[in-house]
């Protein structure tokens, strides 16, 4: 079965691949299936835009469609940037300006606990959708540390570890991450819905 992936991030598309090939699925890119869209992620959940992004590659390419939506929620803050991570303080902010300005926001703030959060969607063309869901908890740290990852990583601070998400390699990151347990858990739902069938 072919899953097309509704996000333009060949990091993801190769993620998925390594996780659902052994399910006999092969996802494959946007481009790969004709389809070339700017989906408006006007949701206020990460269920809503996931499926958003899904249903709308779905309905343009004809195939199932993948999509996930994530961000970070920080307790103090109200559950903030959340659905927003990517667009926190506006469009003219990259990654590390987002960073400072989440620093910033929780100056004298407790408790800096937070959690990262994956939905993960999948829309087929007869009406059926697989949605799962993965978190991953940890602290807002003082500051940024370590050089992988993307986003938020360099502040957030796993305490079992002791390091950020930034200090890890990527397969540490995978094992524990929000999207690797979002996507281990639609592993499950998809093997299930394919018997079934
Ligand atoms: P999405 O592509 O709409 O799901 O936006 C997710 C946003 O949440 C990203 O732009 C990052 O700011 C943040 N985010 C999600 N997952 C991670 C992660 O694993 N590490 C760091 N930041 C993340």
């Amino acid at each position: 079965m072919k899953l097309v992936l509704a996000s333009k991030n060949q990091k993801k598309l190769a993620e998925m691949n390594e996780i659902l090939s052994g399910l006999g699925v092969e996802v494959c890119s946007e481009a790969e299936a004709g389809v070339d869209l700017e989906v408006e992620e006007t949701g206020t959940t990460f269920e809503e835009n996931s499926l958003l992004k899904a249903r709308a590659v779905m309905e343009a390419s004809g195939l199932p469609a993948i999509a996930d939506d994530s961000g970070l929620c920080v307790d103090a803050l109200g559950g903030a940037p959340g659905v927003y991570s990517a667009r926190y303080g506006g469009e003219g902010l990259d990654d590390p300006g987002r960073t400072r300005l989440l620093l910033e926001n929780m100056r004298g703030q407790t408790p800096r606990t937070c959690r990262f959060v994956s939905v993960i969607t999948c829309c087929f063309p007869n009406g059926d959708v697989l949605s799962a869901r993965g978190e991953c908890e940890g602290t807002v740290a003082y500051a940024p540390v370590g050089e992988n990852g993307f986003g938020y990583d360099p502040v957030f601070f796993v305490p079992e570890l002791k390091k950020t998400f930034a200090q890890l390699s990527p397969q540490e990151k995978n094992a524990r991450s929000h999207r690797g347990r979002a996507l281990e858990a639609f592993q499950v739902k998809l093997e299930e819905y394919l018997k079934n069938r």
